[in-house]
């Protein structure tokens, strides 16, 4: 059974993370906790490429607490993020005679996730979530936090553009269910996926809590790259208690502060803006000499974006070169990109990145490192500094 949990403190509204082998089992239990003896039924969106054992036994666990479970497969892409899906998915709900007293249960990646959260938020004006993520990256970051949503697709010059989760809603999750034993099935490069937003949480840690995740995060990486569980877990608990903190801090990721700065949940859009623009170009590659690796992932468009964030700080003289090579130290031994071939010429990625909502109009703002551990909201950032970020990451 899982041995480590992470409690997020918001009020109300607080949750447990729980985390290792076995979580998935904590997923009755946590409904029954919360919700009492009133649901009767679960509606469970499983990722297709989570092992159907994993739904099975989840399902099993549901049966056993009295909870019927119905369950909708999804194959999760960035396309398929999508209105269309979600209206799949609330149709399914409607059709399944899901009440607003039963849970709705993601079993999945980041966008099972998002997608499956944001059903919940909508359906009868919000019913309960649970998220079980499978993947890194939706274990460290984005099961935790209550962001929900899909991507929108927009007429453009010659045709539509897809903008990265465009509409949405907050809807923290009852529970979390990290279950580690899900991590086996995942391919490398979703595992050094999801460890960009790792090191995304090391280069604000000092600034929030004054841990110096950045040591810690290297020195457990050789551990965490050869599989080992319990470093793996270890380096989840520490992303995920970051995160639970900065998200208690600020859990809406207001606008307000010092100059327009915003609140502190901002921070964790740190490569994002940068990132987002490039996301979504379809023949990007982590690596020119396997161009059918094309798109980038979500995280390999971060570790990009960080990059970009913090060379551009340098050239702001807001931080030090040095840190930018401990940056792209950190992520070259990951294997993660650190610059790409193909970029489009740099006015298109800043329209690009103006649209990105996190730049709230025009490139309005954006997280820069400013020291080891530390990044800053700024305001209208210079052009010229932005050119120097997208130059360094050119390959
Ligand atoms: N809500 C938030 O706060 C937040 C934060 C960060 C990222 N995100 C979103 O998360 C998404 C990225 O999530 P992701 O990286 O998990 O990608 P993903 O959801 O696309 O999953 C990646 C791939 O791994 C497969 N997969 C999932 N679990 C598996 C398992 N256990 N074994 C084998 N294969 C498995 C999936 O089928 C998919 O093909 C993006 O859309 C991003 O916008 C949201």
């Amino acid at each position: 059974m899982n041995a480590r949990s992470v409690r997020v403190d918001l009020g109300e509204r607080s949750y447990t993370v729980h985390i290792g082998p076995g979580a998935l089992l904590s997923v009755p239990d946590e409904i029954r906790r919360s919700l009492g003896e009133r649901p009767t039924r679960a509606f469970v969106v499983h990722d297709a490429g989570v092992p159907q054992v994993y739904c099975d036994e989840l399902c099993a666990a549901l049966r056993g607490a009295g909870l019927d479970p119905t369950v909708r497969d999804i194959t999760p892409t960035e396309h398929a993020k999508s209105m269309d899906t979600l209206t799949g998915v609330l149709r399914d709900l409607g059709a399944s005679g899901h009440s607003r007293a039963d849970p709705v249960v993601a079993l999945g990646g980041g966008i099972t996730g998002d997608l499956a959260g944001f059903a919940a938020a909508c359906y009868q004006r919000g019913v309960p979530v649970v998220q079980c993520p499978s993947t890194l990256l939706s274990m460290v970051d984005a099961s935790v936090g209550g962001k929900t949503g899909v991507n929108l697709l927009v007429p453009a010059p010659g045709g539509e553009r897809l903008l990265k989760n465009m509409v949405g809603a907050f809807h923290q999750p009852l529970a979390v269910a990290a279950d580690t034993r899900l991590l086996d099935s995942l391919d490398d490069r979703q595992r050094r996926s999801g460890m960009a937003e790792c090191v995304k949480h090391a280069m604000i840690a000092y600034g929030v809590t004054g841990a110096d995740l950045l040591s810690e995060t290297r020195a457990v990486l050789p551990a965490v790259l050869a599989g080992e569980r319990d470093a793996t877990d270890r380096l989840i608990e520490r992303s995920v208690a970051l995160k639970g903190e900065v998200v208690r801090r600020d859990e809406r990721e207001s606008l307000g502060g010092a100059g327009g700065a915003g609140g502190m949940r901002m921070l964790l859009n740190l490569g994002h803006t940068f990132g987002h623009a490039i996301e979504t170009i379809p023949h990007l590659t982590p690596d020119p000499a396997f161009p059918e690796m094309a798109p980038l992932l979500h995280g390999e468009a971060v570790a990009l974006g960080m990059v970009a964030a913090c060379r551009c700080a340098e050239a702001a003289g807001k931080c030090d070169a040095s840190l930018g090579d401990e940056l792209v130290g950190l992520l070259d031994t990951i294997g993660l990109p650190t610059r790409v071939a193909g970029l489009p010429e740099d006015d298109e990625i800043i329209a690009r990145m103006g649209s990105d909502k996190k730049a709230a109009g025009g490139v309005g703002r954006l997280v820069l490192p400013v020291g080891r551990g530390r990044c800053e909201v700024t305001v209208s950032p210079d052009g010229s500094w932005i050119r120097a970020g997208l130059k360094a990451i050119r390959g």
